[in-house]
Parts: C-alpha cells; sequence; structure tokens
C-alpha cells in the first residue's frame, strides 16, 4: 500500500525495483546481449534507464578479456542492463564493478545461505567455482561517464558445463533444485539497484568495505601467475582504479587484469 519501506514493490510474487528491469526486452536468440543494447542504444530514441535486455539463448556470448561466454540454451540467465551513471567520473568507473557484483553476490549468498564470493575483478564464485561473470561496457563523454552496459552471465540450471569449463558451477548443482529464470532476474534487479543507489548517495565507504570482505582469497597466501611467473602472494585488496593489490615479500604491488592470473590447485 502507501507504504514501501525496502523500495520495492510485489507484483505476482515477483519483487520489482524502482528502475532496474521495469522495462525488459526478452529475445529468443542472439549473438550477445552487450552488442544488441549498444546496437539498441545507437539506432533508436533513447532507452530507459534500466532497460533489460535478456535472451533464452546467447549464441555469441563475450566474456573479459576476448573471451567467450557459453551457456546453454534456456538454463541460464544472460542478460544485459542499461545504467547512466552521468555522476560518475570515467575514473571512478571502477565502482561500477563493485555495484554490480555486490548486487549479485548479496542476492546469491541469501539463496544459497553461505557466502559467495567475489573473484577480482568481478567473477562470481562459490567455494572454488564460477558462479557467473560480469562484462561491463562503459560509454563516456569527456570525463563523465555517459551510458553502462552491464552484460550479467549467470549459471542457473546447467548441470553440466562440458570440456574446459570444469570449474564452472551453477545455483541447482550448488542447491539440487531448478529455478525460475525470470524470478531470479526480478530479484537480481532489485539487488543490484539496491547497491546503485548506495552509489548514488554516495555510499562509497559501504561499498569499499563490502566489496573488499567479499574478495575471494583476501588475506591468503597463493600463487599467482604474474607475468607469466608463479609467485606466492596475498591479496590485501583493490585500489581505487580497480587494479589488484597483491603482498608480495612484505611490499604492495598493483596489477591490472592483463598482468596476473590467479591458480587452482
Ligand atoms: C566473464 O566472466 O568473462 C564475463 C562474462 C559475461 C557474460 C555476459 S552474458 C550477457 C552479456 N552478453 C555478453 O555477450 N556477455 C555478457
Amino acid at each position: 500500500m502507501g507504504v514501501n519501506l525496502f523500495l520495492y514493490t510485489l507484483q505476482n510474487n515477483i519483487i520489482l525495483a524502482l528502475f532496474v528491469g521495469q522495462s525488459i526486452v526478452k529475445l529468443k536468440e542472439v549473438d550477445s546481449t552487450n552488442t544488441y543494447l549498444r546496437n539498441l542504444l545507437s539506432n533508436s530514441k533513447p532507452l530507459l534507464e534500466g532497460t533489460v535486455i535478456m535472451a533464452e539463448h546467447q549464441f555469441a556470448g563475450r566474456g573479459q578479456s576476448s573471451n567467450v561466454w557459453k551457456s546453454d540454451k534456456g538454463l541460464n540467465l544472460t542478460f544485459s542492463i542499461l545504467l547512466k551513471p552521468t555522476f560518475l567520473p570515467v575514473n571512478k568507473q571502477f565502482q561500477l564493478n563493485k555495484v554490480i557484483s555486490l548486487g549479485i553476490n548479496d542476492y546469491l549468498t541469501s539463496i544459497i545461505g553461505e557466502p559467495c564470493k567475489i573473484k577480482w575483478p568481478n567473477d562470481i564464485y562459490y567455494e572454488n567455482k564460477k558462479l557467473g561473470g560480469v562484462l561491463i561496457e562503459n560509454i563516456s563523454k569527456g570525463y563523465q561517464l555517459k551510458e553502462s552496459i552491464i552484460g550479467i552471465g549467470l549459471n542457473i540450471n546447467q548441470k553440466d558445463f562440458g570440456d574446459g569449463l570444469e570449474r564452472a558451477t551453477s545455483i541447482s548443482e550448488i542447491l539440487h533444485q531448478d529455478y525460475e529464470l525470470e524470478k531470479i532476474l526480478a530479484h537480481l534487479c532489485w539487488s543490484i539497484e539496491r547497491r546503485y543507489l548506495q552509489l548514488k548517495a554516495n555510499k562509497w565507504e559501504v561499498l569499499d568495505k563490502d566489496y573488499s570482505a567479499r574478495l575471494f582469497r583476501i588475506n591468503e597466501a597463493h600463487f599467482f601467475n604474474i607475468n607469466n611467473t608463479l609467485i606466492n602472494g596475498i591479496i590485501k585488496g583493490v585500489t581505487k582504479d580497480g587494479r589488484l593489490s597483491l603482498e608480495i615479500n612484505n611490499e604492495l604491488i598493483e596489477l591490472d587484469l592483463k598482468e596476473v592470473k590467479f591458480i587452482f590447485d
């Protein structure tokens, strides 16, 4: 009714966010929802902030570092959200990675009942396995961000990942039941919006603290592949511009995505 304490409404038992996911385009098949959204942005009249493009089958999904993102038809969530973070300077864009990975992490942790982790910069992990990934593509104007295409791939009902994806997992593999994709999507939209509103309200300390606390392998000694050399180090956090801060032989070094790879035993 009138009172809406948690900034959401319930319709058909689906929690709806204020603007993320209010407008949803559902596609049977597309190469990549990120590419589709980018084309829509350049070819059509202005789109509402929070517009979501989701695909039942994404046949040429793109991942970080020019990787491909594979997802079996109809089993998982593959979607892109349009945000307009015009309040954010380009050099602070890593805050968006924090917002998105925290929003996803909050919700997954709530349904799994155990903490999920964020593998820097924004992979979603449960134990040593990858549940999902995020590909953020920003469009800027001068020093400010203009639009941001937030691509999210989350494994929900897939049980068999095939060769080369031994470290992938899904919600149904963890919880032994299948889920309705659109319900999960609605919850995720709400959860992401909640974190995005924290950013808009300048709650940077909360976001920084929560992001660090959920970082996969933070404060643990592990081997890393750094510029093709195996080195033992300890993750201490992430710099303001989004580089990984690693302690090696009592010294802090800062690395970007091209320079460091995690090692799994
Ligand atoms: C990664 O872990 O490398 C990021 C994967 C991001 C995949 C999603 S699926 C929806 C959106 N469309 C794409 O082409 N990629 C992202």
